[in-house]
């Protein structure tokens, strides 16, 4: 499986005669994910970063169906959880607790003493979290525990996810230098460094100025304490690929670059922590909607909207997906384009995910197929108009596997306390 590009139409449109023969093409929208095309793109992040004990995670919160999380553990991944709750999906799929990195920037006493019971690795977001840890670390714990350090790039691209410029909320702010010291001086059981600036929107230049900074301080902290630093978490956020006509930064070219800028990363002193999730997931799944109707304009009503694509119905100026429309005989449509407007099922009127877009002419039961859908999709459903989630399908080799079935009505009544 070549990830060095998209995958083509035909492809998709391979997959989606694929769904229709295992039967699902009847449902009004299902979500696919290619898991031998992830299997290929966890090899190539490894293959990439390779480095003695580097432990390789998925950040969960980009897509937490069990079945996908269970690939990536098969396939040697630590998985990064950004709630407690992902934590037990992490062990769900089979992965060993040292192999969790537990994120969350707002975690209660609570978890922090449940996280430290497992084992888990830690990356603190703030020195009231490390007196918290302080407080129930012993030394018989194996947590390693990290500090968030926000390096105070200026802001990226996508202000909204934007995460390591100067008045972000995340990690301690690199010029808070001496009580950063000061921290690492007084409590031994802090080990690692952790640095994450964004997803999508930003740059590898960025990324490695980010890197580069917490390395910087990691220099700075060697010298000042006699317990090794062993760790080194350098984060997610290498964007991923929406548009031909986009850059495709690979895991290959971000390597490249923190080999040539921060080369004593990659010598062994520390193990290298990676939390990618955009980047690995997202061309990996694609959503199917069979278009219901088709009204004058023409508009055509398709059974996701905002529900699924929240960052696309709300900021299409940032967010952007290729669609493709593929007929009754399972092959892309040919024809002239229309300008179509691709409208959601949400009783509002801005649920629209596509405006004017051209497509050939589309007609009640012919399907449209939403592209790179694998990351941040599913994991942002918004139950607005209580709609049943789809159903999330694998594709394994030649099996075409159900990750979750579509909501039933009784899960939707449950859901709202009935
Ligand atoms: N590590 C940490 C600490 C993170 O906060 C994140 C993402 C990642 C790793 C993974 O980043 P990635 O490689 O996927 O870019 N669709 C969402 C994206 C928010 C990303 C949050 N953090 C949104 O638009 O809000």
């Amino acid at each position: 499986i070549a990830v060095d590009a998209r995958p083509a139409p035909e492809q998709l449109a391979e997959a989606f005669r694929r769904v229709r023969a295992a039967g699902h093409a009847d449902e009004p929208a299902v979500l696919v994910h290619d898991l031998d095309r992830l299997r290929a793109k966890l090899a190539d992040v490894a293959a990439a970063f390779a480095g003695p004990r580097a432990l390789h995670t998925v950040a969960i919160k980009a897509n937490p169906l069990v079945g996908v999380l269970r690939v990536a553990v098969a396939a040697g991944a630590g998985l990064e959880a950004a709630s407690i709750e992902e934590v037990h999906l992490a062990l769900r799929a089979g992965c060993s607790p040292d192999r969790i990195v537990f994120d969350s920037p707002v975690k209660t006493e609570a978890e922090l003493a449940e996280a430290l019971r497992m084992g888990l690795r830690i990356n603190a977001d703030n020195f009231a979290e490390i007196e918290r840890i302080a407080a129930l670390h012993t030394p018989a714990c194996a947590s390693r525990i990290g500090l968030r350090i926000n390096p105070e790039l200026a802001e990226a691209a996508i202000a909204l996810t934007s995460v390591g410029h100067r008045g972000s909320r995340f990690g301690v702010p690199l010029s808070q230098h001496s009580a950063i010291v000061e921290a690492f001086a007084r409590h031994r059981f802090l080990t690692g460094l952790h640095v994450h600036i964004g997803s999508q929107g930003v740059t590898i230049p960025e990324l490695v100025d980010g890197v580069a900074r917490v390395w910087q301080l990691r220099r700075e902290l060697v010298a000042v304490r006699p317990v090794p630093l062993d760790m080194f978490d350098l984060g997610g956020g290498l964007p991923a690929q929406y548009r031909d006509d986009a850059p495709r930064l690979t895991p290959t070219a971000y390597a490249a670059a923190l080999r040539a800028a921060v080369p004593d990363l990659f010598r062994g002193d520390v193990q290298l922590v990676t939390e990618f999730g955009r980047s690995i997931l997202a061309d990996c799944g694609f959503v199917v909607s069979r278009v219901e109707v088709v009204k004058p304009g023409p508009v055509a009503g398709l059974h996701v909207g905002a529900d699924l694509f929240v960052r696309r119905v709300y900021r299409p100026h940032e967010w952007h997906h290729d669609f493709l429309a593929i007929g009754r005989d399972g092959l892309p449509l040919a024809g002239d384009p229309v300008a179509t407007t691709l409208a959601g099922p949400l009783c509002f009127g801005g649920d629209v995910l596509a405006r004017d877009l051209p497509l050939p002419a589309l007609a009640p039961g012919d399907h449209v197929l939403i592209r790179d859908t694998g990351a941040y999709t599913l994991s942002m459903w918004s139950r607005y108009c209580s709609r049943a989630i789809p159903a999330a399908l694998g594709l394994d080799g030649d099996a075409v596997t159900v990750l979750r079935p579509r909501d039933t009505i009784a899960d939707v009544v449950a859901f709202w306390g009935g």
